[in-house]
Formats: C-alpha cells, structure tokens, sequence
C-alpha cells in the first residue's frame, strides 16, 4: 500500500509501505514531519494524530474506546476523522491511504 501524508501547507508526500506496518511507523522511517509520536504507538500521547481523507476511511480499523479518550485530548481540533496513525495498521489489499497532518501535535 501507499500513503500520501498532506501537510498544513498541502504539499504532499507519497511513501510505500509495508503490509502490517503503521501509518505513524511508516512516518517516522521516513521522516515526514509533523507526526511526533510521543508514546512511540501505545496510543497514549495522541502526538500522532491526523485526518483521514473521506476517501480512504473505509477499510480502517475502528476507533477503540482508549484511541477515542487520547482523540479527546489531541492539540489539534478533532474532526470526525481524527484518527491515531498508530493505530492505523496497513493492510493487505489496502491500496493508497491519503492523511492530512494537523497544524500542531503538542
Ligand atoms: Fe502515541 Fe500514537 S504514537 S498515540
């Protein structure tokens, strides 16, 4: 699968990924700005937290009930697609996933 990680400024960055990876790992190999990933994936900073493009929300795992408590207190606003990128796993027959990055983690 690819993702496409949008900045704030809307440049975009396409990056292949592994199958079983995650969006926010994904992020961090390669250095795509703007996801901080405090906690390092355990879904206790939501220092990872982007918007998930309409057209790539079907097919993602659900919000789980400690994903939905760290959303709450992102720094960015929550949007209904506020999703953790780490929480997001690749995959398989996932094709491109587009995310937009929020202004600020923290
Ligand atoms: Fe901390 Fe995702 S990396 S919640």
């Amino acid at each position: 699968p690819s993702i496409v990680y949008v900045q704030p400024d809307g440049s975009r960055q396409t990056i292949t990924a592994d199958v079983g990876s995650t969006v926010m790992a994904t992020a961090m190999a390669h250095g795509v700005p703007g996801i901080v990933a405090e906690c390092g994936g355990s879904a206790m900073c939501a220092t990872c937290h982007v918007y998930v493009d309409e057209g790539s929300l079907a097919g993602l795992p659900p919000v789980s009930e400690v994903e939905d408590a760290m959303l709450a207190s992102a720094a960015s606003e929550r949007r209904d697609n506020s999703r953790l990128s780490c929480q997001l796993v690749l995959a398989p027959g996932m094709e491109t996933l587009v995310v937009n990055i929020p202004e600020r983690q923290v």
